[in-house]
């Protein structure tokens, strides 16, 4: 096998009380990559389409990624990188995280998986460093292991957690078209916190954990809150407190801020119930000049997907 094409999937990082450890995988939206090997050692990203991203790879955070596999692999060969991108950088559905790590995915399968995906999270790390200024892996690992993710660790050794994922679960999330840098809004975050709102973020990141675990939509419903990370970043998105109503009035079980915004994720039972959402959170935005776009998704247990490799 000498070449891959990859969907590599947008994510929802912090889900509401899991700020750097829990994480989730869209179904619906992602990147495609083609990853090519080459006799000339290296990686060498040939072409990016969608958005004005850098070229060279010490630049590039998939580049960044790829460059720390190799160093470590040291294979006999390099590699091209090709980079379709659909998903907005700095929109809050993880688009360093699905270059970081859709190329550092690619990459091991052509030669042969040598790596597991908690190696893999490493790497891709480095990558989703050079976009927020720091290593977390809230985005990183579901997109790799696909479905909801915790973050035991992330040093001295990376520890990924796969939480499963309850059989009715959607999301919608909206997106409006403003953006918010990852680095920036960590910048404003605070360094010490209240204990009471410890406690109650522990509380409710041991409940959601368990309402997965046991299909109870209703502590899910009860469990996603954010008493530490939300009051801080939701002054950036517009009308936030409106999106949260709407979606509540129309069934979400809860909704947050995805990853460091500026989109809004909501989790619902149910399609019909995450379409009803999506209607009514458009309605929030649609008499504004704020221009959003919104995407319903399946809960992706499986993650990256290869769509298809090539032998020449
Ligand atoms: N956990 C990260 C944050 C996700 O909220 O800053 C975005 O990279």
């Amino acid at each position: 096998m000498n070449e891959l094409k990859i969907f590599s999937p947008a994510t929802v990082a912090n889900v509401s009380c899991g700020f750097d450890v829990l994480g989730f995988c869209l179904d619906s939206i992602g990147d495609e990559m083609i990853i090519r090997k080459t006799h000339k050692k290296g990686i060498f990203i040939t072409k990016i389409e969608g958005y004005d991203l850098p070229l060279e790879a010490e630049k590039n955070v998939a580049g960044v990624s790829a460059l720390a596999l190799l160093a470590d692999a040291r294979p006999d060969c390099g590699f091209e990188i090709e980079i379709y991108k659909k998903i907005k950088p700095g929109s809050g559905v993880g688009s360093s995280s699905a270059s970081a790590a859709g190329s550092v995915f690619a990459i091991n399968e052509l030669l042969g998986r040598p790596y597991n995906k908690t190696q893999l999270t490493y790497f891709a790390m480095k990558g989703e460093a050079l976009a927020s200024q720091s290593e977390h892996a809230d985005n990183i690992a579901p997109a790799l292991f696909g479905g909801f993710t915790l973050v035991k660790s992330v040093t001295p050794v990376v520890d990924v957690l796969e939480i499963p994922t309850p059989d009715k679960l959607y999301a919608t999330i909206i997106h409006p078209q403003i953006e918010i840098k990852t680095s920036e809004a960590r910048a404003i975050l605070p360094k010490q916190i209240d204990l009471k709102d410890a406690i109650t973020q522990w509380a409710n990141v041991g409940s959601l954990i368990h309402g997965l675990h046991t299909n109870d939509y209703s502590l899910i419903h009860r469990s996603l809150h954010d008493a530490i990370v939300e009051p801080y970043r939701s002054k950036l998105i517009p009308l936030y407190n409106e999106v949260k109503a709407a979606a509540a009035e129309s069934g979400a079980l809860g909704s947050g801020i995805s990853g460091s915004g500026p989109s809004v994720f909501s989790l619902c039972e149910g399609k019909e119930t995450a379409l009803k959402v999506e209607e009514a959170i458009k309605k929030v935005y649609q008499n504004t000049n704020i221009a959003f776009d919104t995407y319903v998704s399946k809960i992706n247990a499986e993650g990256m997907k290869i769509l298809n490799n090539n032998s020449f």
